[in-house]
């Protein structure tokens, strides 16, 4: 059944737990998560992006997210709209029936430009007062995403600010935090730490000068009631890398959030964990390495079978690490 964020993540809190939120594209990757959930009997957060609806079209979208809960129905399913950049298309997405939004003021509209204090309190407040009218949750952020080992949002376009950041803006600061969650009454907070979206997030297996889980535990020992978001927490899961890379594909070397890392910010308040690079990663090695093993088949479903199959296999690691497994 559909639910709202703030349903399941006030029972990750009083449990302890944090739910992985993965991205959703087309059938597969929603296939791959709720086979994962129903194995793991975890609750699910299938968050879609602008672009996702784009993608698929909006009522392609909708209805692949209905289809896990009629296909799925003791598992809860929140159907999230991810970096919404304006109050506009958080409306839309709570027309089109998701359950919850989330305003991304941190970036002004175009999704690039870092915003103001001001600014992002009034899209988010603006937000909060119509979602929650409408019993929506809302997910605000401050700070901006990006690489303290660059001072940069990423290699990745798209998605994030361009330009250089600054340690300060890279950092969320949890007395500013506070403020925030007073002013918009978001139902969770999405915070800076040095984690960005994309495959190339550290050069190398990050330490806590590059990625801050110590921000987390003062963000959560002056904010302990407010729900937390961590973005860009892929793992870039370095056995996918390889098959990538040994079978036609060019990543390089580069790493992502150890899984352990998000383990000890799920200890501190971080309850919802966005993953969507990992998946695109599993998909991708895994199609790479059946075209190069089996060079006569054409039959799609041969591929795309495998595709659910690795991505699935990420799911169920990250519900059972992150506690989720046993909570739907
Ligand atoms: O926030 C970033 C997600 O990875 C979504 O990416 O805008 O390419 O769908 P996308
Ligand atoms: P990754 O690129 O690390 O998977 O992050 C996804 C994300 O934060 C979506 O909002
Ligand atoms: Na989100
Ligand atoms: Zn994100």
């Amino acid at each position: 059944s559909l639910v709202s964020l703030r349903q399941l993540l006030d029972h990750a809190a009083e449990h302890g737990y944090g739910i992985p939120a993965f991205n959703v594209n087309n059938m597969e990757q929603v296939k791959a998560i709720m086979e994962a959930a129903a194995a793991t009997d975890s609750p699910v957060i299938l968050q879609a992006s602008a672009g996702a609806r784009k993608y698929a079209g909006e009522a392609f979208l909708r209805h692949l997210i209905l289809a896990a809960t009629e296909a799925y129905p003791q598992i809860p399913v929140c159907m999230h709209q991810d970096h919404g950049t304006s109050p506009s298309i958080n409306v839309r997405a709570i027309q089109s029936g998701f359950s919850s939004v989330m305003m991304d003021g941190s970036l002004k509209e175009d999704g690039k430009t870092p915003s103001d204090w001001d600014y992002n309190v009034r899209v988010t407040r603006q937000v909060v007062d119509i979602a929650h009218a409408c019993g929506v949750s809302v997910e605000g952020e401050l700070g901006c995403l990006g690489s303290l080992e660059t001072g940069t949002a990423g290699e990745e376009d798209g998605v994030g600010a361009t330009g250089k950041l600054d340690h300060s803006q890279l950092l969320t600061d949890p007395n500013e935090a506070a403020e925030f969650v007073k002013q918009t009454q978001v139902d969770a907070l999405a915070i800076a730490i040095g984690t960005s979206h994309g495959a190339y997030k550290f050069t190398r297996p990050p330490t806590g000068d590059v990625l801050a889980i110590s921000r987390v535990k003062e963000i959560h020992a002056r904010i302990p009631n407010t729900h937390l978001v961590m973005h860009g927490s892929s793992s870039v899961p370095q056995d996918w890398l390889k098959i990538i890379n040994d079978n036609g594909g060019d990543l390089g070397e580069t790493y992502g959030v150890p899984v352990e890392e998000i383990v000890e910010a799920i200890k501190h308040g971080v309850r919802k964990v966005n993953i969507d690079t990992d998946l695109r990663m599993a998909s991708t090695g895994a199609i790479r390495k059946f075209f190069n093993d089996e060079p006569k088949k054409f039959d799609p479903r041969d591929y795309f079978k495998q595709t659910i199959k690795s991505m699935s296999g990420i799911c169920k690691a990250r519900y059972e690490a992150f506690g989720s497994a046993g909570n739907a």
